[in-house]
């Protein structure tokens, strides 16, 4: 069992000091790694050729896996499309993936088996998310203002460049709280060039809802070119709640919400990537009595069934009357229902010091 209150070292040593310190860390492990997605050249044939397949890359399709992911009629969409190419590439993803057979237990384990944890920099909250934040997964962190979602954003910016999975981090940044030299003491904790940790940030700065949709399609194009390996969405529903407001708006900030939240979890199980989404809470009133009863994350269903896992942040007053936060896991298909607590200091996210 790991002490909560101390960060063995030799959870960090071995891979840091094999990184690199004078060019970005993402040019070393991550180039020797095999490519985790199935490459559209595999799939050439007649009907399918490689100018099709620079269309389809055109329209933000990069992976046979993508193809067997949409609907024949959003690839029909795609500029260069047609009902019959359409057909031919999908019978030729069917072949490539047998996307249309059974497999057993076993082979479904070992397609998962480099499935990873990106540590949060608490070992408390990475013990009871069974080592951090997982890949193939949408991880959605809500809870009130102060809580720590924007510094937990932070520390798994530097944490993820870290060890034999590390590379790059995408950062979509919707309320302009991103701060790159926030990431100078936290990469100084873990031993890591702060120059390095900046040029392994791909950073976009997001205004709309629309466009947030929009950048679906560049990212899995980055995501393709680089070995992205966590993506940040630092909020993921606040656009949708600023430009739909309202009850009027409700149907079409529901639809809109799911359809990008079901876009970001495909992007993370095509990459093998971990995507982290923050959301906001808002006081839940009693339709009976008019009395407010505690606060729930906004977009509460839809959220709630488009992400893998749910955490909870919330924030209280420790012993010593300093402010301490903790992560609650609310919802998760493999983890149980379990709290830790931890702290925001200079270098991050840490486990609470007594
Ligand atoms: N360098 C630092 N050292 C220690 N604590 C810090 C540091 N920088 C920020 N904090 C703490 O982090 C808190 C802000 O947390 P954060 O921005 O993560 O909140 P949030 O949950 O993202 O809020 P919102 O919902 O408004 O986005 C501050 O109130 C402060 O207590
Ligand atoms: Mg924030």
């Amino acid at each position: 069992m790991i002490h909560p209150h101390t960060y063995p070292e030799s959870l960090w040593r071995p891979s840091v000091d094999s990184l690199p310190r004078d060019r970005p860390i993402v040019d070393m492990a991550p180039r020797q790694r095999a490519r985790i997605y199935t490459p559209l050249e595999t799939i050439l044939q007649e009907g399918v050729t490689s100018h099709i397949i620079s269309k389809l890359r055109e329209g933000g399709v990069h992976s046979v896996e993508r193809i067997a992911m949409i609907t024949p009629q959003a690839l029909v969409r795609v500029k260069g499309m047609s009902e019959k190419r359409v057909e031919a590439i999908r019978e030729a993803a069917k072949e490539r993936l047998h996307t249309h057979s059974f497999i057993s237990g076993t082979e479904c384990m070992e397609k998962v088996a480099n499935t990873y944890h990106v540590s949060t920099g608490c070992v408390a909250v990475d013990t009871i998310l069974g080592g951090g934040i997982e890949s193939r997964g949408v991880t959605e962190v809500y809870g009130e203002y102060r809580t720590g979602k924007t510094q937990l954003c932070h520390t798994l910016a530097v944490t993820a460049q870290m060890g034999e999975n590390g590379g790059k981090v995408m950062y979509i940044d919707t309320q302009g709280t991103f701060r790159p030299k926030r990431l100078e003491p936290i990469a100084q904790r873990f031993g890591l060039e702060f120059d390095s940790v900046l040029e392994n940030i791909v950073y976009a700065r997001v205004y709309t809802h629309t466009h947030l949709m929009e950048m679906i399609t560049p990212m899995s194009t980055a995501m393709a070119q680089e070995e992205v390996r966590l993506v940040v969405v630092d909020s993921a529903t606040a656009p949708f709640f600023v430009d739909l407001p309202g009850r009027r708006n409700h149907s079409e900030r529901e639809e809109k919400l799911s359809v990008y939240l079901s876009s970001l979890m495909k992007l993370s199980c095509e990459f093998n990537v971990p995507v982290l989404v923050t959301n906001q809470v808002t006081m839940d009133t009693d339709n009976t009595s008019g009395r407010y009863r505690q606060n729930k994350p906004v977009g509460e269903n839809v959220v709630g069934h488009s992400v893998t896992t749910r955490l909870r942040f919330g924030r209280f007053l420790s012993g010593d009357y300093r402010w301490s936060r903790s992560c609650c896991v609310l919802h998760s298909p493999g983890l149980p229902e379990e709290c830790a607590d931890l702290q925001i200091s200079d270098g991050g996210v840490t486990d609470i010091d007594n």
